[in-house]
């Protein structure tokens, strides 16, 4: 059996029965939905991968952790869906949108408890450091998506700034996970250091891929609506390599698209063309396919620090998958 295939069947397991409590159903049904609609559970399974590169077989020691990491990136998403009045996830209606508001609140907040709880149960040898590296990346996506929002009120983000924005909010959850499984394994602090790096770039190239396809993607597939960020004003890869490459002109008639209305459905899809026109003419979806290659060769630089055959391989078929995502 493949460590892919191994690690398919733990993950189906552990989500099987996640071991949420079940009253009062209005707080706690929405963390079964999350869990049960599913979603690529790519953060546990990062983690995973890179506890095997130093153990043979899973234990209790990881699994916990691994599931952390994902009720944390569903609470996550409860919350994002609220922030960006999203409708629809992984091909559903989102938590907001089927029990309302409050209960995307309240229920957010005892999935991010819960994850904090799994945590915990790492081994005592390395808790201190696990908590450390958990509490700095989960504020770090709290910051991350601040900027997110701040930026949507901003005309213009620079590259940098989008980077910084980005590596909070999506790469240091990555990289986390990627640190957390090698950590539990008891590897070498450089060992990890390297590997939080290969989380962290592949993080950048999956939010440039996930901007991406949020305007050239296919809705059934990628199961939220299409254009969302451009009816939000998101300041998105696309938006920021648009201009940086604009002509005055063109950089002016971006931000006259930036700026029509979106109350209606009509509203939006005419803006939704309009500012989709203008990333065609500029080619910068063209742009962001070469960039998420680059970061994933980047990635793969770490990764290369930290191991080699079989091991490296297994690393740099996680990256390609993640990199090749069309959901
Ligand atoms: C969505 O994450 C949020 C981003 C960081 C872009 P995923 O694409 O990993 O979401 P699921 O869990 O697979 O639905
Ligand atoms: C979300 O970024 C990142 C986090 C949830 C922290 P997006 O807002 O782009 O994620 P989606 O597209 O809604 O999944
Ligand atoms: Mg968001
Ligand atoms: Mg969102
Ligand atoms: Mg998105």
């Amino acid at each position: 059996m493949t460590t892919e295939s191994r690690i398919d069947k733990v993950l189906e397991q552990l989500f099987s029965n996640p071991g949420f409590p079940s009253e009062p159903s209005g707080l706690y049904a929405p963390l079964g939905y999350m869990i049960e609609i599913g979603g690529k559970r790519l953060r546990p399974r990062l983690a995973l991968t890179t506890y095997s590169l130093y153990k043979d077989s899973f234990t209790e020691e990881i699994l916990q952790p691994a599931m952390g990491l994902e009720i944390y990136h569903n609470f996550t998403l409860i919350h994002d869906d609220i922030m960006d009045n999203s409708p629809l996830r992984r091909g559903v209606p989102t938590v907001w949108k089927k029990w309302g508001m409050d209960a995307g609140i309240l229920s957010g907040d005892v999935m991010s408890i819960e994850s904090f709880r799994r945590m915990t149960m790492a081994p005592q040898r390395v808790l201190p450091l696990v908590m450390d590296l958990f509490c700095n990346t989960a504020a770090g996506v709290c910051e991350g998506q601040q900027y997110d929002m701040e930026f949507e009120r901003m005309d213009r983000v620079s590259m940098e700034s989008y980077i910084e924005m980005i590596g909070l909010k999506t790469g240091a959850l990555i990289a986390c996970a990627a640190k957390l499984g090698a950590l539990i394994a008891g590897a070498s602090e450089s060992d990890c250091d390297n590997l939080y790096e290969y989380g962290y770039n592949l993080g950048l190239a999956f939010q440039v891929a996930d901007d991406y396809l949020d305007a050239y993607g296919d809705e059934k597939v990628f199961g939220k609506p299409i254009g969302g960020d451009i009816v939000n004003n998101k300041k998105s890869w696309l938006t920021v390599r648009a201009f940086e490459k604009a002509s005055q002109a063109q950089a002016e008639a971006l931000e006259k698209a930036l700026q029509m209305p979106v109350g209606t459905d009509e509203e939006k899809g005419a803006k939704i063309a309009a500012v989709m026109n203008i990333y065609s003419e500029l080619g910068v979806d063209e742009d962001a396919k070469y960039e998420i290659l680059r970061l994933n060769s980047k990635a793969m630089e770490f990764a290369s620090s930290v191991c080699s055959g079989v091991r490296l391989e297994t690393l740099r078929r996680f990256a390609e998958k993640l990199v090749g995502r069309s959901k």
